[in-house]
């Protein structure tokens, strides 16, 4: 029998994504989302591209009665929990409104999980837990040491990390994979999904592709000054696709197999990128020249990070194996196709 899987966030960017990729494996999904950042059409797409309509409701995980009643409703059996504001620069001027968006939705699932035999959760980490590592912790392990949180929203990554490790420790019968994520890139090759920035983008690839289709007069590159050959920050970014895939793994050994009752895994693809490395490599695989300018340092950046990927690839059985051309690619084809539906 089809396992009921539900996908907090689901018509996010990565939620949409790892929807796809869940019904792709079998799984029948029930995705839950207040749609403050995203919009319910993001069904019809994930339609479009599986052949199946996920259940949808239009709900808030911090509404605990609500989410109640739709775990009532279905025999949901684990749950991706992507669902949490994510804008570092408006956590720092909202701080309660992250802690209580991302810290009461965690709160109300793991106490309706028990009630609700739900066995496994999947938990939406960030590598932000890890700060800047120390040179001999890169590219870093899940065993490096945590850094105090850069902001609000950083440090929601780490309470919710917490939170779940003392429910487990506490003797909840249930089972949880924290996934670190590095920087998730790229759209889903169909162009039917992918990421839709509100106003002006802060992540580097949404602003990259929108100033090479005319949105955006120019990138700029903040800051190259930095300890790295280049001069630019380094990151490591990961397809989207492979991500979800991360998501589908994570879920079938907590629920199917013998694993311990909590792990964490970093989801990345263990090459670190600079910024300018993105930019060369954004022009080589479209063909398209973008105007960009070197600017000043972004308070608050990380100099470079970029994942030991080990765990995942040999505990989990998953590598990221899209390559850079091909991810940034399928970002370009989104940003074409949003143009097409007159979005952007
Ligand atoms: C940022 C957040 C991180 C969060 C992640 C979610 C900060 C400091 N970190 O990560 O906590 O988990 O988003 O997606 O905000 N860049 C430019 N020009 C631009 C935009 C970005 O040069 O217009 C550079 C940045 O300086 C950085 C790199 O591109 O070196 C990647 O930036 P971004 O996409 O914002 O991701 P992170 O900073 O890694």
């Amino acid at each position: 029998m089809k396992q009921t899987i539900l996908v907090t966030g689901g018509t996010g960017f990565i939620g949409s994504h790892t929807t796809v990729e869940l019904i792709n494996a079998g799984y029948d999904v029930v995705i839950v989302d207040n749609l403050s950042n995203s919009n319910a059409n993001v069904i019809d797409g994930i339609e479009q591209i599986t052949g199946v309509r996920p259940v949808f409701y239009h709900a808030d995980c911090c509404d605990l009665d609500a989410m109640d009643k739709i775990f009532s409703a279905h025999p949901i059996k684990g749950i991706i929990h992507f669902a949490a504001s994510k804008a570092v620069g408006e956590s720092v001027q909202k701080p309660l409104l992250y802690y209580k968006n991302n810290i009461v939705s965690l709160v109300n699932l793991l106490e309706l999980m028990p009630k609700h035999d739900v066995k496994g959760i999947i938990f939406s980490s960030s590598c932000t837990v890890y700060g800047q590592p120390d040179p001999e912790n890169l590219p870093v392990t899940e065993s490096a040491p945590i850094k105090p949180a850069e902001s609000p929203y950083g440090n929601t990554k780490q309470i919710n990390e917490e939170i779940i490790r003392d429910d487990i420790n506490s003797g909840a019968p249930i089972k949880a994979i924290l996934l670190r994520y590095f920087n998730p890139i790229g759209s889903h090759p169909t162009a039917i999904i992918g990421e839709l920035p509100n106003g002006v983008p802060m992540n580097l690839i949404p602003f990259v592709t929108q100033t090479a289709i005319g949105i955006r007069e120019q990138l700029k590159v903040f800051g190259n000054d930095y300890d790295t050959p280049d001069g630019t920050c380094i990151r490591d970014y990961i397809y989207v696709v492979d991500l979800a895939k991360a998501h589908v793994k994570a879920m079938q050994r907590v629920l199917d197999m013998d694993t311990p009752q909590l792990e964490v895994f970093n989801v990345g693809t263990g090459r670190g990128v600079s910024t300018k490395e993105i930019i060369d490599a954004f022009e080589k695989a479209t063909g398209v020249k973008l105007n960009w300018a070197y600017a000043p340092r972004r308070a608050g950046d990380i100099e470079k990070v970029w994942a030991n990927p080990d765990k995942a690839n040999n505990v989990l059985g998953w590598t990221a194996d899209t390559s850079l051309e091909d991810t940034l690619k399928s970002a370009w084809n989104w940003q074409l196709k949003l143009r097409e539906r007159g979005i952007q």
